[in-house]
């Protein structure tokens, strides 16, 4: 058996073991020995390596966008991730304007963020009971601001159709008909349920981020109704999850490491910090995909043209080549060097890279620091109800609960 074979299989293991599986481990050794594999399962070139992966989120001439297959994010219909050149350029500035507008940032979106968290964070039970921190905490605070901030309120069923959506997305990854018809359905029922909203924004624009989708032109017409429930359903998934999943991972190790934890209670100027190091170190999105638009020649393997490329930005994050002791998780880290890491300039690539890179970075940096401090402010430590929870996902990585005793300061 060669040295390949054994890694693909290992590399097979670990995708349908997934139920707790450690994945940094064949990562290290994929960028090692065969940075750029062929997987048999996912039917996809798999990339490890930092600066491959890099140069393929950078390399919009030689990789693009995968539509119209499960497990892609094409579930959405045809959102920004679908476009490319400039008229990506150009409706991307249309969020960005709202959401990385340091004016939004710093009044509306940051009362609307530290809103939540304190609302959220008040109701908390503390020890001897037990808090689910994801339901109580880490998902209601992105949901909320990303429902307020659209001037949607959350319908009833948002929860479920949200979660039927996401899970026919990127996440799907053995493109399962089954959920992927779920999803649809899901999608279905939202895309309805944001209509009525698009009309009446259409005639009455307001100051929020579905009027700006509704009012912009692109080549001197709007959105599309249908682009622009796309463009809704993509924001709703894309901000949601990702940060919820990010700050369950980031309890969970400052759980696992009270001297992290305690670094951070002798000295708050650490959170900023501390927040980058988890999205490097357990970042909640591991994979981004693409397509090779022709042949392409990476880590010394000939990718086809038409063949899906898969990036664990995850592997890239533990990229010695790139970072010192990549498996150590030290808050203090990036203390100073934060900010490039939300944008395409930093080595974080918890966010993407290249022109796609995440839109909504500041959004969820805001919403992870104004958590962690809430935490720090108000408990002393905190402990796992029963058993460590074990991470879960291929896609999206982070324990699936978080059931936690939190002891109040005294
Ligand atoms: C910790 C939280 C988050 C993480 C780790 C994350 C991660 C990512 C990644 C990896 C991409 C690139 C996907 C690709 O290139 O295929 C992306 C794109 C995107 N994200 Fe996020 N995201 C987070 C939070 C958010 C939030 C809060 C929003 C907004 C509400 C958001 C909106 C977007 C948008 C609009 C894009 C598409 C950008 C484009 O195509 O130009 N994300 N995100």
């Amino acid at each position: 058996m060669t040295g390949t074979n054994s890694i693909s299989e290992s590399f097979t293991a670990y995708l349908t073991a997934n139920e707790g599986a450690d994945p940094f481990p064949i990562f290290d050794r994929m960028r090692e020995e065969a940075p750029a594999l062929w997987s048999e399962p996912l039917q996809a070139w798999v990339l490890t390596r930092w600066d491959d992966i890099t140069a393929m989120l950078e390399g919009g001439d030689r990789f693009g966008p995968l539509m119209n297959q499960p497990g892609t994010s094409s579930i959405f219909g045809r959102a920004i991730l679908q476009m490319s050149g400039d008229e990506h350029r150009r409706k991307d500035a249309i969020i960005a304007k709202r959401l990385r507008s340091p004016r939004h940032l710093g009044s509306t979106i940051e009362e609307i963020v530290s809103g939540l968290v304190h609302e959220y964070g008040d109701r908390l039970p503390v020890a001897p009971e037990t808090a689910d921190l994801r339901r109580g905490l880490t998902e209601p605070v992105p949901l909320g601001a990303i429902a307020e901030l659209m001037d949607m309120g959350e319908a009833g069923n948002f929860r479920s159709w949200y979660n039927d959506i996401v899970a026919a997305g990127t996440s799907n990854v053995t493109r399962d008909p089954v959920v992927h018809a779920r999803g649809e359905a899901a999608r279905d029922e939202l895309f309805a349920f944001v209509t009525p909203g698009i009309e009446q924004r259409r005639t009455c624009p307001g100051d929020e981020l579905l009027s700006d989708l509704c009012s912009m032109e692109y080549e001197g017409e709007r959105l599309s109704d249908d682009e622009v429930r796309s463009f809704t359903a993509f924001l709703l998934s894309a901000g949601i999850e990702t940060t919820d999943r990010a700050l369950a991972n980031l309890v969970k190790h400052l759980i696992l490491e009270p001297e992290q934890w305690q670094r951070l209670k002798d000295d708050p100027n650490l959170v900023s910090s501390a927040v980058t190091e988890i999205l490097r170190y357990r970042p909640p999105v591991h994979v981004t995909i693409r397509m090779a638009k022709h042949d392409n020649e990476v880590a010394g393997v000939t990718i086809p043209g038409g063949s899906k490329v898969v990036a664990f930005v995850s592997s890239a994050n533990h990229d010695p080549s790139r970072f010192d002791n990549p498996e150590v998780f030290d808050v203090g880290r990036f203390v100073g060097e934060e900010r490039p890491n939300y944008t395409p300039i930093g080595p974080v690539r918890a966010f993407g890279g290249g022109p796609h890179t995440c839109t909504g970075s500041l959004l969820a940096k805001l919403e992870m620091e104004r958590t962690l401090e809430y935490l720090l402010d108000r408990f002393d430590h905190f402990e796992f109800a029963g058993d460590v929870p074990p991470d879960t996902g291929i896609v999206l990585r982070s324990p699936t609960s978080l059931h936690v005793m939190l002891h109040a300061n005294n």
